[in-house]
């Protein structure tokens, strides 16, 4: 596990300081053995309530052995069907957050981050914990945060900053020399995102952030293979048209397509993407149409209802760049289930795989 680097006593003491008076309920979601909501319960006794997850189930298996009071999941902060499923995280909800998140993750150098109003916008690891935690705050809610230093003043994390001081009132509190955690070499800074004076924050539409974001997207892998579509194939007024990867091209041309049996149809709306050949962003295509078509084995569909199918393709397309680099393979670049999916919860949505048929 990286960056399993717990916060010292005096820091999490330090950090709980932070806030205010008559808190009554405390989330962290990279809880670790617990030493931050350790910190809380020291605070606040009984007059609050405590919830806790972590990707490490050994750290979970021993906070929640030693805190029978506490709400203590299994979660994985970075994937929206695993927070959506965890009893510790709830969207909303907090009154406070903690967080000391791993500062990097899966050798990765940036992440995706949906937020409302910017669209999807990149930022570091660190910052990408951060803002599936505050998701869980209530509005008014307080949270401390430990964070690698230069998150504040990086060009990478300059957009997510202007975001959130736009919704909080966010203040450095602490910062830490080069070496004060053992092991670990990064200055680091406690941040404060505490509600705005001027009450902004509360207007800035909790709602809006919510529905922006853990949207289900159902993943469809073609499964006709090219080279077999003779023994499916029916006449021109019959069954369903075929889709390859080399149809995925600005606008789906339907028209003239050959047709197989109508059993391998699914059903649209759909954005298609190639899953197997270079994407570019004109093969990102959308297929509004709820009329069933059939998907080569070399094309993935992405289900959503039909007002979000232009936001998904708008949101794939911005991005193609980035997306291209998930295909991986040394001879035909080809995208995996699992990576499509991380990348879908990356931008906001809640995938799952689903079968091909209608
Ligand atoms: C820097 S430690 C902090 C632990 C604890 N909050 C503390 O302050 O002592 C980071 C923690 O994040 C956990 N972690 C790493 N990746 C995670 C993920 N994707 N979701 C949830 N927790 C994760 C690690 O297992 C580790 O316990």
């Amino acid at each position: 596990m990286i960056d399993v680097h717990y916060t010292p006593n005096w820091l999490a003491k330090a950090m709980i300081e932070l806030l205010p008076e008559g808190t009554s309920s405390v989330g962290d979601f990279c809880m670790g053995e617990g030493a931050l909501l350790e910190a809380a319960e020291a605070r606040f006794g009984q007059a609050a309530a405590y919830f806790g997850s972590d990707i490490d189930a050994r750290a979970v298996r021993r906070a929640r052995a030693a805190h029978s009071n506490w709400v203590v999941s299994l979660a994985d902060l970075l994937s929206v069907s695993s927070l959506k499923s965890s009893r510790a995280w709830s969207p909303d909800s907090f009154d406070a957050i903690v967080l000391n998140p791993p500062f990097s993750y899966r050798g990765g150098s940036g992440a995706l981050i949906a937020v409302p109003a910017l669209g999807t916008i990149r930022a570091s690891p660190a910052v990408a914990y951060v803002d599936n935690a505050l998701r869980a705050l209530a509005p008014g809610g307080t949270a401390v945060l430990l964070l690698p230093a230069n998150t504040l003043s990086s060009e990478r994390d300059r957009a997510w900053w202007a975001y959130a001081r736009g919704r909080w009132s966010v203040t450095v509190e602490l910062t830490s020399g080069p070496r004060d955690f053992p092991g670990v070499v990064a200055r680091m800074a406690v941040v404060r995102l505490s509600p705005r004076l001027d009450g902004v924050a509360l207007a800035s539409d909790p709602m809006q952030a919510e529905s922006a974001w853990g949207r289900p997207l159902s993943i469809v892998r073609g499964r006709v293979p090219v080279h077999s579509l003779g023994r499916f194939s029916v006449g021109s007024d019959d069954g369903v048209p075929f889709v390859h990867s080399t149809d995925l091209r600005g606008d789906l041309q339907i028209h003239g397509r050959p047709r197989v049996v109508a059993r391998l149809g699914t059903r649209g709306p759909l954005v298609l993407l190639p899953r197997v050949g270079a994407l570019k962003q004109e093969k990102i295509v959308v297929w509004v149409d709820a009329a069933p078509i059939a998907l080569s084995d070399c094309v993935f569909g992405l289900r959503v209802p039909v007002e979000q199918v232009v936001i998904l393709a708008k949101q794939l397309r911005d991005r193609a760049d980035l997306i291209s680099g998930r295909y991986g393979g040394s001879c035909a670049p080809y995208l995996t289930i699992s990576r499509l999916s991380e990348l879908l919860s990356e931008l906001g949505w809640d995938p799952a795989h689903v079968g091909a048929q209608a």
